[in-house]
């Protein structure tokens, strides 16, 4: 049977730094209270011509370099974000564009936070029904440009950054062993973008009213992420019948240090198996987890026969896991 491998990983971050001292400046918060509350001490600002493909293309190339491929081997990319360069075209396709992946079929995926899981999950079910083999999957995103710097129960939190893998088909053990995607349209409000849609079309009335910017009602997000990813990650272990104790790491989405320890309390795993960038990026939504994870294989933290938890929850609201044997 096929099953999909991810044989690479790359990840960028743009090079500025605003660190919590410098939002002290801007906005009426502290560094105290932005760690205690996040965890989040600085994170990367795009310069003000670099696009989420910018950083998806940098990405890309570190992943496609460490997996020996060219980009004329890749079948299928697929960008997930929420910040794409223009509604349309689909940013995976100004980046096959830039990689010159003259093979490759491009498209976007929305899915907020667990943008990358959706990915990976949409890769996996490719791969498995053999009709691509060579996957580019990117999460990137400029989520500065969509942020009201005056804001400052969303500006502490968010950042830029992209991170890639590249998935091929294996017939061995060493694989994605599972993926869960969940919505809740229902809660949609809790987390959103409002203009630039059909909804909200650019207007100056809508550029007035701060519509273009991203609305999080942060506490109500809090308790729902909490409470979902609880059972999101035993039930992703249950239908491996994998115990806690076996897994060598988790790699949360890096929205809240509070949210990812309530999730390690729950599985009883100690914060050393839970790897934590997030003092170091803040939020970047679909970018945090290939960022994480790229992080983790770099420094060693994942080796072969590793199991690996992924999870994540975001707009949407939207909610998702991975259980990956390395
Ligand atoms: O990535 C997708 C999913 N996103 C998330 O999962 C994020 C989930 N939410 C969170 O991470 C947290 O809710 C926040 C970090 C956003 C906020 O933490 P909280 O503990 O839920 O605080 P709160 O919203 O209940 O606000 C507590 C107080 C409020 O003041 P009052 O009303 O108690 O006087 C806020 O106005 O903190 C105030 N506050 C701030 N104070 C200083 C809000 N933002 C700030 C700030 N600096 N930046």
């Amino acid at each position: 049977m096929l099953r999909a491998k991810i044989i690479a990983t790359g990840s960028y971050a743009p090079a500025k730094k605003l660190t919590n001292l410098d939002l002290e400046k801007m906005v009426d918060t502290s560094d105290e209270w932005i760690t205690e509350r996040t965890g989040i001490k600085e994170r990367r600002i795009a310069g003000e011509k670099q696009t989420t493909s910018d950083l998806a293309y940098e990405a890309s190339k570190i992943a496609l370099k460490q997996s020996g491929l060219k980009a004329k081997d890749i079948d299928l990319i697929i960008v997930a974000t929420v910040t794409g360069d223009m509604p349309m075209p689909s940013t995976a396709c100004l980046l096959q564009n830039r990689l010159e992946a003259k093979k490759a079929a491009a498209f976007d995926i929305n899915a907020a936070c667990s943008g990358f899981l959706y990915g990976l999950s949409v890769a996996e079910s490719f791969i498995k029904a053999g009709t691509h083999k060579k996957i580019l999957l990117v999460g990137a995103e400029t989520l500065s440009k969509f942020t009201d710097w005056k804001d400052r129960t969303t500006c502490v939190l968010f950042g830029d950054g992209a991170g890639a893998v590249i998935l091929e088909a294996t017939e061995g053990e060493n694989c994605i062993l599972s993926t869960h995607i969940h919505s809740d349209g229902s809660l949609w409000e809790l987390l959103n973008l409002p203009g630039g849609g059909s909804k909200n079309p650019p207007t100056k009335e809508s550029i007035n009213k701060g519509l273009h910017f991203l609305k999080m009602k942060g506490n109500e997000t809090f308790k729902a992420a909490v409470r979902t990813l609880e059972s999101l990650v035993t039930d992703t272990l249950k239908a491996n019948n994998i115990k806690p104790s076996q897994l060598s790491a988790l790699i949360p989405h890096q929205a809240n240090l509070r949210i990812i320890q309530a999730t390690a309390n729950r599985l009883g795993l100690s914060m050393d198996k839970v790897v934590v960038n997030l003092d170091r990026y803040g939020n970047t939504s679909a970018a945090s987890i290939p960022i994480a994870l790229d992080e983790a294989v770099r420094t060693g933290r994942i080796r072969k026969d590793d199991y690996i938890l992924l999870e994540a929850f975001g707009g949407g609201l939207t909610w998702a896991s991975a259980l990956i044997k390395w």
